[in-house]
């Protein structure tokens, strides 16, 4: 097996696939475009949904790549050995192209062949799917890993819970998969250990789906009008097992980042249990808030969407940095140490290097501040409770409100003679997050396909209206971050002031006159290079493949994008911003609505 490290492995499976007929796509922005169902881009396949349900990709049928994801759901769990809230993920997919007997037998090549990986067969394990009432079981996957050479004694069938994936919302393209497990060598922790239990001793390092259904709205599965296949590798966890860690922490991928931390703390990483977690926290937090930070459609912390979540990795990294004894100010240290190691690929990071540290350092101050309120919260009312015990729901108030961990609040509670009822609080605390993720089903609700016509003619309108601001405010006017609902657009943009009431009534007039012309919306697909001369806009710097689809509305708006968007100007109604205000430093942020 070849010891490879994190930017070794990303090229080397790029090329392979390259050597199979794949074209190398870049990574999207980490903020979905257009899909107000979900926060971030959690999955390679993920920016790829509209060419899995059938839309022509302008680079091809094969296409590969490495994706920048976050996942959230798993944020208290960082600190163990495996959890993170950002990673790569190595993606290869076939687009109505080559199907289960291609798929099974790459992956099969690129992990055993002493020219890729050259991992030893007799420790790679799969399972597949089983079977049940909406598909049936997969004897095709199963029996081509056998011809590859598997011994039948390391597959396993699995139910849906194991081997399906999708649909990434509520309702898509989604599938039947086989996944790829490496055999750490660790003792069985029963006779019924398998590669689905989750003791440690199976890793799950590759899943390639075969994605031939689309899920309905109401539960059901209707065969998808192309077979495609889509593949997940994560990067770190791979790396780890080709480097013979036992976690990704322990990869080349972190060990600057940590070195880092080691140098601002005074501490070493392994010195204790608690040191490794916080080590951990830090490195995964700050690595995942410096992409945010440092993206094309980059955010900045707030109390909403990807902004809370960011200001949440944030803080979450300040209180263990303050648990290490780490000066004020340190992060941006940190968020150096990553920009080092992954701005060489992502150059984006190094593009957007200062605004990442300017963030940290004015989110830190601005926690300091908060947790000095706390305090005097705390001090306020440490008289007032029964038993001099300090009861859940107030526990809680200072660990939402004012920032307190739990742990932050003992102490303080034995510096002052105190207790405080841990039950209480975690009983407040489960309560406050079985709220909010009620709050986030409501936001799967739409489903990530389900790009309705509402949302398509409000992208429709978001071109125009960039087109129209561009002309009234001149062109250092470029889209800084773009967010549809059903209901409206949002568009942040670079701007200095405030507009003044005639710029925008000016604004509207265009958008107007462009839907009254009723043109129609043309999309063509052309080399970057060609797109680009045509004078199309592009979104704010964003990396485009070879090939790009470039939408025109008559003389009014000409733009590279991905769509979807109406077919005539005239189905738009009429626009109308409801607000301009500021979104953060240069940045102005409209909201409009189309009215029928
Ligand atoms: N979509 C699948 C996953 O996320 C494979 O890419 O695992």
């Amino acid at each position: 097996m070849r010891s490879l490290r994190t930017d070794e492995l990303r090229q080397l499976y790029l090329d392979f696939f390259k050597s199979k007929g794949h074209t190398v796509i870049p990574s999207a922005s980490l903020i979905p475009e257009n899909d107000p169902t979900v926060l971030f881009t959690t999955a390679g396949m993920h920016p790829l949904v509209p060419y899995l349900m059938g839309e022509k990709h302008p680079s091809g049928t094969r296409l590969t790549d490495v994706q920048k994801c976050v996942r959230t759901g798993d944020i208290d769990e960082v600190g163990d050995s495996s959890h993170c809230t950002f990673f790569e993920m190595l993606g290869n997919w076939s687009l109505g192209d080559y199907f289960k007997q291609e798929s099974i037998a790459w992956s099969w090549e690129f992990l055993t062949s002493e020219e890729w990986l050259g991992i030893d067969k007799d420790r790679l394990y799969f399972t597949c799917f089983e079977g049940d009432k909406d598909a049936p079981r997969d004897t095709v996957a199963h029996d081509r890993w056998v011809e590859m050479g598997v011994d039948p004694s390391h597959i396993f069938y699995l139910k849906k819970k194991h081997n399906w994936w999708g649909p990434a919302g509520m309702t898509g393209p989604c599938g039947p998969d086989t996944e790829i497990f490496y055999d750490t060598g660790k003792e069985k922790c029963s006779p019924y250990c398998n590669p689905a239990c989750s003791c440690g001793k199976y890793l799950e390092i590759w899943n390639n789906v075969f994605m031939e259904y689309n899920k309905l709205g109401e539960g059901k599965f209707e065969p998808l009008s192309q077979k495609n296949v889509d593949t997940g590798m994560g990067l770190d966890r791979t790396v780890a097992t080709l480097q013979g860690v036992e976690s990704v922490y322990d990869t080349d991928a972190f060990t600057e980042i940590l070195a880092a931390i080691s140098r601002l703390s005074g501490k070493n990483y392994k010195d204790s249990a608690e040191t490794v977690k916080a080590f951990r926290i830090i490195a995964d937090h700050i690595r995942c808030a410096t992409f945010i930070l440092g993206d094309h459609r980059g955010v900045t912390p707030s109390n909403v969407d990807q902004g809370y979540i960011l200001r949440r990795l944030i803080r979450r990294a300040i209180r263990y940095a303050m648990q290490l004894e780490m000066p004020q100010d340190s992060l941006k240290e940190v968020a150096n140490a990553v920009i080092e190691k992954y701005g060489k690929f992502y150059t984006e990071l190094v593009e957007n290097s200062e605004k990442i540290t300017a963030e940290l350092s004015r989110e830190e101050l601005r926690f300091q501040k908060t947790l000095k309120n706390g305090i005097r919260e705390f001090e306020r009312i440490k008289t007032t409770f029964a038993d001099n015990k300090i009861d859940g729901a107030s526990a809680f108030r200072l660990y939402d409100t004012f920032g307190f961990p739990i742990e932050f609040t003992l102490e303080m509670a034995t510096e002052n003679g105190l207790t405080v009822d841990v039950e209480g609080f975690h009983a407040a605390f489960e309560e406050h997050q079985k709220k909010s993720q009620a709050g986030a089903s409501q936001r799967f609700k739409g489903g990530l396909a389900d790009t309705g016509e509402a949302t398509a003619r409000l992208h429709t309108a978001t071109h125009l209206m960039q087109a129209a601001l561009r002309k009234v405010l001149g062109n250092g006017v470029a889209q800084r971050g773009s967010n549809i609902t059903e209901e409206r657009l949002r568009f942040d943009f670079s701007f200095e002031r405030k507009m003044t009431k005639e710029e925008i009534e000016e604004t509207e007039k265009l958008v107007n006159e462009a839907i009254q012309a009723d043109v129609p919306i043309i999309c063509e697909e052309l080399p970057i290079d060609e797109a680009r001369a045509s004078g199309a806009i592009g979104l704010f710097g964003d990396k485009y493949g070879e090939r790009v689809k470039v939408y025109t509305m008559g003389e009014y708006s000409k733009e590279i994008c991905g769509g979807p968007h109406a077919s005539r100007t005239g189905e738009l109604g009429t626009f109308k911003i409801k607000k301009e205000e500021a979104s953060s430093a240069g940045v102005r942020r409209i909201k409009a609505v189309l009215i029928k």
